[in-house]
C-alpha cells in the first residue's frame, strides 16, 4: 500500500475559474464591452453558469473590488467603477520633432567615449535570417528555470504581500546575503551576509567601484583583452586604462612590477573562465597576484560573473578573495541562473563597503524587493543546487560539441583553448585576419560572433573572435561552427570544402 507524503493542497480553491472571471471583467472593462456604471451577473448566477462553485465567484468580485475595478452595494449588486482606456489620447499625434536644443554640443565628455560607439557597432540587429547567435552570452531560454522561479515569486506574494513591494534596505534584503554567503562558504570564500551588498547586477558592481576609486586621469590595470562593459565603465569614470599582458598562467608579474605608482586604483581580473579569452588564472599565479597586491598597496578586483560555471573540476584554484580580504570580489546570477533577475553582488573589505552601499543608495534606493525575496526563496529550497546539477552537463555538452565542430571545420593551423570554466571559446586569428572582416563574412554566412575590437584595450592583443556556447543548442553550435570554417576559408583565399569536412585536423590547446 502507498504511503501518505503528508504533502498539503487546498481542495476548496478554483483557480483556473477564479483566474477567468477575473482576467474576462478586466477586459472587457479595458474594451468598453463593460463600461462604467455596467452591473455584473450577481454571483449565484454566475456560479451556476460556469458551473463553479459561488464561493470562487464570490471572490472573484472581492478582489476585482480590492483592486478598484468594482464596487459593490449590499442589495444592489456589484458595478463597474472604472472608465476604459481613453479611445481619443489627449497628446497631439506624433510628428517628427524639428528641436532648437543643440544636443550634440551639451553631452559630457564621457558620454562621448568611442568605447560608447564601438559597442553600438556590434549591437544586437533584429535577424529576419536564421542565423546562430554564438555572440549572446546568456542561457537559451531551454535552460531558464521560469516554473520554479514563477512558484518562488507567487510564494513570495502569498507570504509577504505587500511588504515585498516596499522599497529593499540599499545593501540589499538580509535573507538574500545570508544565502549568498553560505554559497560562497560553499567554494571556499568566507563572507558573512553584512560583507555582501547586493548589486542591480555586476555590472552596477562594477559602476560602484569606478565611482567610488577613479578620479579622472586615475589608472585601471586590466588585462590586454577584457570585459567590454568593464572597459565602458572604468572609461566613463575618466580612467586611464592601462593592459598588463598575460601568459597561460594568468598576467604577467614581471610587467605588474613596473605599476607600484599611487595613481594606480586597481588591478581588474577574470581569474575563473576570463571573459573573452576564457582563461583560468593558475593557483601559483594567484598565490604571486595576491603578494603583489599586498606589496604594493593595489587592490585587486576578482570578477567572478561565471560563478560555479565549472566545466573541468581538474582546473581548480583558491578564489583571490579566499586569499585575501582586501581583495574586492564581484559577481552575478546572471550567466548561471537568470540575467532578468538583475541581481549581482559584492563582496569588500569594510572600509569600502559603507561607501559603496551611500553611492547604491544615491544611485537607485536599492535593487528590487520582490526578486530579492524570490531569489532568496530560490536558493533556500535547495533550486539553485539542483538548477546547476542540470546545467553543467548540458554547458559540457555544448562546449565539447562546439569544441569538435570547430576541430573538423577550422584550419589545421588555428588552434584554440578549451575552456575549463564559463561559456566562451576565445578564437585566435591567424597574422593577417582582420577580425572585423571575419565578423561581417561570418554574419553573411549565417552565424554571429563578436571580434576582439570590443574587448581591445590599446590594440596590442592578438586579434581573435569570442564564441559563447550558452545561448544554442549542441546541433546548432555544430552548424555555427561549419558556418565559422566556411566564412574563414573564404577569408583565407581558399575555396570551402563542400559537405563536411573529414578528419579532425587541430589539436584543441
Ligand atoms: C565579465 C563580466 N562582468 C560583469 C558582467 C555583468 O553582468 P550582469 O550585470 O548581468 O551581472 C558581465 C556580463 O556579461 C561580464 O561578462
Amino acid at each position: 500500500m502507498g504511503q501518505s507524503v503528508g504533502l498539503q493542497v487546498d481542495p476548496g480553491r478554483d483557480e483556473p475559474i477564479y483566474r477567468q472571471i477575473f482576467d474576462q471583467v478586466v477586459r472587457r472593462i479595458q474594451s468598453r464591452a463593460f463600461p462604467p456604471g455596467y452591473k455584473l451577473p450577481p454571483s449565484r448566477t454566475l456560479a451556476r453558469e460556469l458551473a463553479a462553485h459561488r464561493n470562487t465567484v464570490a471572490r472573484a468580485y472581492a478582489d476585482l473590488e480590492a483592486a478598484g475595478f468594482v464596487s459593490s452595494t449590499v442589495g444592489r449588486g456589484t458595478f463597474v467603477t472604472v472608465p476604459p482606456a481613453s479611445a481619443t489620447p489627449k497628446a497631439p499625434a506624433l510628428e517628427p520633432h524639428r528641436g532648437t536644443v543643440p544636443w550634440a554640443q551639451l553631452f559630457s565628455r564621457a558620454a562621448r567615449t568611442e568605447s560608447l560607439s564601438r559597442a553600438e557597432r556590434y549591437a544586437r540587429r533584429p535577424e529576419t535570417r536564421d542565423v546562430i547567435n554564438l555572440a549572446r552570452m546568456q542561457p537559451s531560454e531551454d535552460l531558464l528555470p521560469s516554473e520554479l522561479i514563477a512558484r518562488c515569486i507567487d510564494r513570495v506574494m502569498s507570504e509577504h504581500g505587500a511588504r515585498a513591494l516596499t522599497y529593499a534596505p540599499p545593501e540589499g534584503v538580509h535573507r538574500l546575503r545570508e544565502e549568498i554567503a553560505k554559497d560562497l562558504a560553499d567554494r571556499g570564500v568566507p563572507a558573512n551576509a553584512d560583507d555582501i551588498l547586493i548589486t542591480s547586477g555586476s555590472q552596477q558592481a562594477l559602476d560602484l567601484l569606478a565611482r567610488a576609486l577613479v578620479n579622472p586621469g586615475d589608472t585601471i590595470l586590466v588585462d590586454e583583452t577584457t570585459y567590454s562593459g568593464a572597459i565602458d565603465l572604468f572609461s566613463l569614470a575618466g580612467a586611464r586604462l592601462v593592459s598588463v599582458p598575460s601568459d597561460a598562467q594568468g598576467p604577467d608579474l614581471a610587467a605588474l612590477a613596473r605599476f607600484s605608482r599611487p595613481d594606480v586604483k586597481a588591478l581588474y581580473l577574470m581569474p575563473n573562465g576570463h571573459n573573452p579569452t576564457g582563461l583560468f588564472v593558475s593557483a601559483e599565479r594567484r598565490r604571486a597576484l595576491v603578494a603583489w597586491s599586498q606589496s604594493s598597496g593595489i587592490p585587486i578586483i576578482e570578477d567572478d560573473y561565471a560563478a560555479g560555471l565549472v566545466l573541468d573540476e581538474t582546473e581548480a584554484a583558491p578564489y583571490l578573495r579566499a586569499l585575501d580580504g582586501d581583495v574586492i570580489h564581484l559577481s552575478s546570477f546572471s550567466k548561471r541562473l537568470i540575467p532578468a533577475l538583475r541581481v549581482g553582488f559584492i563582496v569588500c573589505p569594510q572600509a569600502l563597503r559603507g561607501t559603496l552601499g551611500s553611492m547604491k543608495r544615491v544611485m537607485d534606493l536599492g535593487a528590487s524587493a520582490i526578486i530579492q525575496h524570490a531569489l532568496a526563496e530560490f536558493m533556500e529550497r535547495g533550486y539553485l543546487r539542483a538548477h546547476m546539477h542540470r546545467l553543467l552537463p548540458e554547458y559540457r555538452l555544448r562546449r565539447d560539441t562546439l569544441e569538435q565542430a570547430l576541430t573538423l571545420a577550422l584550419p589545421s593551423t588555428m588552434r584554440f583553448r578549451r575552456p575549463s570554466h564559463g561559456v566562451v571559446i576565445w578564437l585566435p586569428l591567424p597574422t593577417g585576419m582582420d577580425p572585423d572582416a571575419l565578423y561581417d563574412e561570418a554574419l553573411r554566412q549565417g552565424v554571429l560572433l563578436l571580434p576582439n575590437a570590443m574587448w581591445s584595450v590599446d590594440g596590442r592583443a592578438q586579434p581573435g573572435v569570442r564564441l559563447t556556447f550558452c545561448a544554442e543548442t549542441a546541433p546548432r553550435l555544430a552548424e555555427g561552427a561549419r558556418r565559422l570554417g566556411k566564412a574563414i576559408k573564404i577569408l583565407s583565399g581558399l575555396r570551402p570544402k563542400k559537405g563536411r569536412a573529414e578528419s579532425p585536423v587541430i589539436e584543441a590547446v
